[in-house]
């Protein structure tokens, strides 16, 4: 083979070389644009995290335990909607504010603070008779295997914020 064939095999693959490689970062840089496009809102932050002012005072709590409803805007991917939540408030022995989720820890119905006239005192669950005591944990023998979850907080300008439900703090 002479020297000028070996030239003419090698320019021949250089640009081979090259115009693979200028057609592959073209054809990355129009993919990156829809791709990102694409998976952007699960990038995204949606804030469910975030605390909520639920509307509650922390002059207002005592010991008696009271329901407060508030709603959040919750993103999920593409779909932006608005979520209602719960909770059951109350200070304990220890001056402490206390949030439940009125989830019931058995099949998901909603508990009630003395929802049940034979069970003062207690959170009571009217779906398969669950109980719970004030402080939240599961009464032996009843059909909740765990306690009440317990939200997130903090207080701000006298105002009490909720987050999301996390295991109760025994559990
Ligand atoms: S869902 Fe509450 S006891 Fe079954």
């Amino acid at each position: 083979m002479s020297e000028e064939k070996k030239q003419q095999v090698s320019r021949r693959q250089f640009l081979n070389y090259t115009l693979m490689g200028v057609g592959g970062f073209m054809a990355a840089g129009l993919l990156i644009s829809p791709v990102r496009m694409a998976i952007d809102p699960v990038l995204k932050s949606t804030g469910a995290g975030d605390l909520a002012n639920v509307g509650l005072s922390v002059d207002d709590i005592t010991s008696e335990p009271q329901r407060i409803d508030w709603s959040i805007d919750q993103v999920d991917g593409w779909y932006e909607s608005q979520v209602n939540r719960s909770a059951w408030v109350y200070r304990n022995d220890s001056d402490e504010i206390i949030a439940f989720s009125p989830i019931c820890k058995h099949l998901g119905c909603v508990v009630s603070w003395e929802g049940s006239d034979q069970y003062p005192d207690e959170f009571f669950c009217p779906c398969h008779d669950g109980r719970y005591y004030k402080d939240g944990v599961n009464v032996p023998g009843t059909p909740p295997l765990a306690p009440l979850d317990e939200y997130e907080m903090e207080i701000k300008d006298g105002m009490l914020f909720l987050g999301d439900p996390k295991p109760h703090r025994e559990a």
